[in-house]
């Protein structure tokens, strides 16, 4: 087994279950055109989002790290009339673009974008008393995982899904001794996430066309 199957079968599965779209391939195509790394969700884990947001019947969605907007347009086109999903971005030319990919899909109506480091944009949101939101997507920065998870709880409440991307980092995580920040904010937030008392927890791997990684999946008690 390696990674030529993992892709090959990624492929297989996305051929199968994902209809062509042309927002979503416009999404996937304006990473080259605007030079944006290619670190959005792949299709398959865009659906599972898609999905988790379905059936948490999620009428409010936060999400930490906007990028291009494909996770975005994902969830977004599971809320139902009348949702809201808001989305955390620090780079100013990572949410024009999302902004158009949001537009082209159709879902300008129901994402707002906020523009600003992830922490204060945070405490502004408890601040106006946004939550509770149904379900919160973590996929900014690494290393302050932990503390994103943290002010998550508390725009959270019964029920509430967390979803944390990027916590396994190529099995890197079992390396105590790594000193890759991103690793340890990885580990650090895995710790802090199994400890925490609030949440029932777990963590799904996550193999195919990107490089082996991980979800974290916690439901708020
Ligand atoms: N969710 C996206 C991928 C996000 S990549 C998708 O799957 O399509 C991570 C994003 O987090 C990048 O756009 C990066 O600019 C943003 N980011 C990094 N540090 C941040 C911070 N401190 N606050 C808010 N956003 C941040
Ligand atoms: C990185 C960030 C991501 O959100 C991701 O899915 C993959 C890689 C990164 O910053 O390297
Ligand atoms: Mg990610």
């Amino acid at each position: 087994m390696d990674q030529k199957i993992f892709e090959a079968v990624d492929k297989y599965i996305s051929d199968l279950f994902i209809p062509p779209d042309e927002a979503l391939k416009a999404a996937e195509q304006s990473h080259q055109l605007e030079n944006i790394p290619l670190i959005n969700v792949s299709p398959n884990l865009g659906k599972l989002l898609h999905l988790f947001a379905k059936i948490s019947k999620a009428g409010k969605i936060l999400e930490i790290g906007t990028l291009a907007g494909y996770s975005t347009i994902w969830m977004a086109k599971a809320l139902p009339e009348g949702g809201r999903l808001i989305s955390l971005e620090i780079d100013p030319h990572h949410a024009e673009v999302a902004r158009k990919n949001i537009d082209r899909a159709g879902l300008s109506s129901r994402v707002e974008i906020r523009v600003g480091k992830a922490i204060d944009l945070l405490a502004r949101l408890v601040k106006e008393n946004a939550g509770p939101f149904d379900m919160i997507f973590i996929d900014a920065d690494k290393p302050p995982y932990t503390e994103y998870f943290e002010w998550s709880l508390k725009l959270s409440g019964p029920g509430t899904l967390i979803i944390a991307d990027n916590v396994i980092r190529d099995g890197k995580v079992l390396d105590q001794n790594n000193d890759d920040p991103m690793v340890k904010g990885a580990q650090r937030f895995n710790k802090a996430l199994a400890a925490n008392k609030h949440v029932s927890a777990t963590i799904l791997q996550t193999i195919g066309v990107k490089e082996y990684d991980g979800m974290a999946i916690a439901i708020v008690k």
